[in-house]
């Protein structure tokens, strides 16, 4: 299936926008602000199939609708965790490759490198100043990644204050992005409404987008306990947007179900099942009660390898397009450059802004 046609099945399906400051969704007319929608992906290992549903596809549906786009790739998140400097210098370039090959396109959004744009930094020591540790210490992602750890790094606390920036610095109203960022948008809400009440007014409400279904939280294929994750150590827990044909028959097969050999939808009971009856419905756009109609004449092992042949079919146009594109890291380097040239205009305007109403700046 052509990738266009296949993204086209998905522009009605359902999405929610929530807000810390108020339940109902706030009409931009009424706050004054204009719409701006921002969103990155941290570079750490190559893109699955829960980046991609949860949150790109929606990147590029929206920057194709003709909205003000900015995304960005997060090194500077990515470090909070040790990585390897030559493998993640690789993976900012396959990572920019991912997006470009599944439809991000550099001349309809701004598309740039987290760490090109000081601004980032500079903006999150002021809001890291207006920050509190408990409200730090409580954040859900910080607690499941600190648990095991016997030292924990000073950034990986205080990562969400940078995300708080990243948005902020561009003044952005929406931010499109999977159900476990979503405490993650609200603390850059609060931290806009406590610079705004400091300060004066600055910074516009923001509103996560969150798909409504599934989606927004894929699970992990071999603990569908947990979300599907880039960091996890088995590979086999997800589905990667380049995976070879063979690759992606193996993991389905592998993939966790139960003792229970019928194809039935059960999002609760039977998360394994129902985490492959999603992946089937992302692809082809049909309800998950139909996909299991269809499958009703087969037993959930025969299902994985019909599972495997959809994704393959769906992720082949993104794959094929990865692979030529890898091979020219100087094109990537010059979509990246060109991308931070005009995210560093809009970014220092906003810093002006700050710094005078600080006062972290000498008055003429
Ligand atoms: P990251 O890199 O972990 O994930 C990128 C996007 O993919 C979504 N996602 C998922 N959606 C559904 N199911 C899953 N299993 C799944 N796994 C990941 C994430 O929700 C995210 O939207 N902190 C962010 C990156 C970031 C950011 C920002 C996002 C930094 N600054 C500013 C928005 C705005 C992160 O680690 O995403």
């Amino acid at each position: 299936m052509h990738r266009s046609s296949f993204c086209t099945k998905f522009l009605k399906r359902k999405l929610s926008s929530s807000s810390i400051s108020s339940s109902k969704p706030i009409p931009n007319e009424t706050i004054g602000a204009k719409k701006r929608i921002f969103s990155g992906i941290q570079p750490t290992g190559s893109l699955h199939i829960g980046n991609y549903f949860g949150a790109v596809r929606r990147w590029k549906e929206l920057q194709d609708e003709g909205e003000d786009v900015i995304f960005s790739v997060v090194d500077l998140h990515s470090i909070t965790l040790r990585q390897e400097p030559k493998e993640l210098s690789r993976n900012i370039l396959n990572c920019t490759a991912s997006l470009l090959a599944s439809g991000i396109n550099a001349e309809k959004c701004i598309l740039f490198l987290q760490s090109s744009v000081s601004r980032h930094a500079e903006l999150s020591w002021v809001l890291a100043c207006l920050a509190t540790m408990p409200r730090l210490g409580h954040l859900p992602q910080y607690k499941e990644k600190s648990v095991s750890m016997k030292e924990i790094p000073l950034g990986l606390f205080i990562y969400p204050v940078l995300q708080s920036a990243d948005i902020m610095l561009y003044k952005a109203t929406h931010v499109p992005v999977g159900e476990d960022q979503l405490q993650h948008i609200q603390l850059a809400q609060h931290l806009g409404n406590t610079f705004n009440a400091r300060y004066g007014h600055t910074f516009p409400p923001i509103k996560a987008m969150v798909e409504e279904s599934g989606v927004a939280r894929l699970r992990s294929l071999r603990n569908p306990e947990k979300k599907m994750s880039k960091s996890d150590p088995d590979p086999k827990s997800r589905i990667s947007l380049v995976d070879e044909p063979k690759v992606i028959v193996e993991k389905c097969k592998k993939a966790i179900t139960d003792f229970t050999s019928e194809v039935t939808y059960d999002p609760e009971g039977r998360r394994g099942v129902a985490t492959l009856i999603d992946l089937v419905s992302l692809c082809t756009g049909k309800p998950p009660h139909q996909v299991c109609s269809e499958n009703s004449d087969i037993d959930t092992g025969k299902f994985k390898l019909r599972v495997a042949d959809v994704l393959i079919e769906t992720l082949k146009p993104i794959r094929e397009e990865y692979n030529r594109l890898v091979k020219d890291p100087s094109h990537i380097k010059s979509v990246l450059d060109n991308g931070a040239e005009r995210a560093h205009s809009i970014a220092d305007k906003t810093w002006s802004e700050v710094r005078k109403k600080v006062g972290i700046t000498l008055q003429k």
